[in-house]
């Protein structure tokens, strides 16, 4: 099928080189002549495991393409818009400008029974509001959101956990234009349906909801384990084997239970407050009036390993190197979007020490916005003479490669923080570290 995505960033670029790889002929279209240039020469803006293949391969069978001409969309049958929705300067609703623009800027080119697809994340009443416009055009709006996780969006595009379709509905569920749409959107995902993922079709609002509602219980988990944390920090518990304990309960699971320095990144915070804003705005603030407590537990894990490190340097970090490992808000991605890492990095640095900061993907992006940090590229270079070490994305070149003995030979101190919790504590001990967790004895 023919196929246009608006948007090539982190969603748009992968959906564009994924619906390419499972055999649709697809333009990735986007303002931003740098990305476009990148992405046509097959070359990955951003770091994200697979996508290079996925692109080239696309690229060369000429089935993938990338423009910054409208146009081009002209002929496709579905539309996707995957633009960024961020959190508005001085608030914490959700900014829809790029939506209307793409909805807009596509408007004159969509032909009889074209579909629009929105993936981006979106308030619950966005749908009904621009449904008009493009029916306008003889076209119909769905909104089919996406739960890639970065890192894994290549897999979780082509091999999704369930797929999502608000279409037009009544009460007495879709419309026969909302039937003949989700019949289109079927076949589009046809590979993946086929494997059996399940493909759920509802009305815009459900849609809308069902994305917003998944990123608020994901960071609700996180921060309750962070809580049990903050508890564990005063009794002596240990969080970790907490979570073990509650995750083999099926019910409870252990995913998403890693206490920590927290959720960051471009979706989860935002996410949450742009969802609070809405519940405020459609007269139910108090019905998620929780997510301010999720967020706020979640921004004090910062301060508890920037507290850590200062109460583990005898109580002041002032002229003290400071070797962060990590920068990316989770590993096996560039993305420091609401970074916890580089926060806790940036706050040491204020705190008067001297950081020098390292991650194997998010250097060069840490740089462009934290000039006065020190950035090392080797891993071992940058913990050489440090007075102590602070782990902050989980990368496995830190969890699972670096050897404690071989790290205590390069360092000054033996002073170890584990903010990702993803260290073998017994391990760093043994070598001579004092080891300190979040939420661990
Ligand atoms: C998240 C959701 O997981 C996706 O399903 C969703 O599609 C995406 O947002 C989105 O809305 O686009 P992502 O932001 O890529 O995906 O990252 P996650 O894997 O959810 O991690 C978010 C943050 O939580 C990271 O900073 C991670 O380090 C942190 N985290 C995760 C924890 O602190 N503890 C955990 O146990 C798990």
């Amino acid at each position: 099928m023919r196929l246009s995505v608006i948007g090539c960033g982190y969603l748009g670029a992968v959906h564009a080189a994924a619906m390419a790889s499972i055999g649709h002929e697809v333009v990735g279209i986007d303002v931003d002549e740098r990305k476009v240039a990148s992405l046509s020469k097959g070359e990955a803006p951003f770091f994200e495991p697979g996508l290079q293949e996925i692109l080239t391969e696309g690229i060369a069978s000429g089935r993938l393409s990338f423009t910054t001409d409208m146009s081009a969309a002209q002929g496709a049958k579905v539309h996707f818009i995957g633009v960024g929705t961020p959190q508005q300067p001085g608030g914490y609703a959700a900014d829809l400008t790029y939506v209307h623009a793409a909805v807009d800027g596509l408007l004159p080119y969509l032909s009889e029974g074209d579909i629009v697809a929105g993936k981006s994340t979106v308030p619950v009443g966005t749908a009904e509001s621009l449904a008009p416009r493009v029916s306008d055009r003889g076209a119909t709006l769905v909104w089919n959101p996406e739960f890639l996780r970065e890192g894994w969006a290549v897999q979780d595009t082509i091999d999704p956990d369930r797929l999502v379709a608000g279409v037009p509905s009544t009460d007495g569920g879709p419309t026969e234009e909302g039937a003949r749409t989700a019949g289109v959107l079927r076949e589009v995902y046809h590979p993946s349906i086929a494997k059996g993922t399940p493909f759920i079709v509802t009305d815009y609002a459900t849609a809308e909801l069902v994305k917003v509602s998944a990123n608020a219980f994901l960071a609700t988990k996180i921060s309750f384990i962070n809580a049990m944390a903050e508890i564990a920090e005063v009794t002596g518990a240990d969080v970790t084997t907490l979570a073990d304990a509650i995750g083999h309960d099926a019910r409870i699971g252990r995913r998403f239970l890693g206490a920590g320095i927290g959720f960051g990144g471009g979706c989860l915070p935002k996410d949450i407050r742009a969802f609070s804003a809405r519940a405020e705005e459609l007269g139910r603030g108090e019905s998620v009036a929780f997510l301010r407590e999720i967020d706020a537990i979640n921004l004090r894990r910062r301060d508890r390993a920037v507290d850590l490190t200062v109460q583990a340097l005898g109580g002041s970090v002032f002229e003290k190197k400071v070797t962060v490992l990590g920068a990316a808000f989770k590993p096996h991605s560039d993305d420091i979007r609401d970074s916890p890492a580089l926060d806790v990095a940036v706050r040491l640095h204020g705190l008067g020490a001297d950081v020098t900061l390292t991650d194997p993907a998010a250097i060069e992006n840490a740089r462009r916005i934290h000039p006065q940090l020190t950035y090392v590229e080797d891993r071992d270079e940058a913990l050489r003479d440090a007075d102590a070490v602070i782990v902050v994305t989980e990368w496995d070149e830190y969890r699972r490669d670096l050897d404690p003995a071989h790290a205590a030979a390069l360092t000054a101190g033996h002073i170890v923080v584990d903010g990702r919790n993803c260290l073998d504590a017994a391990a760093w001990r043994a070598a001579g570290w004092t080891y300190y967790g979040m939420g661990r004895p």
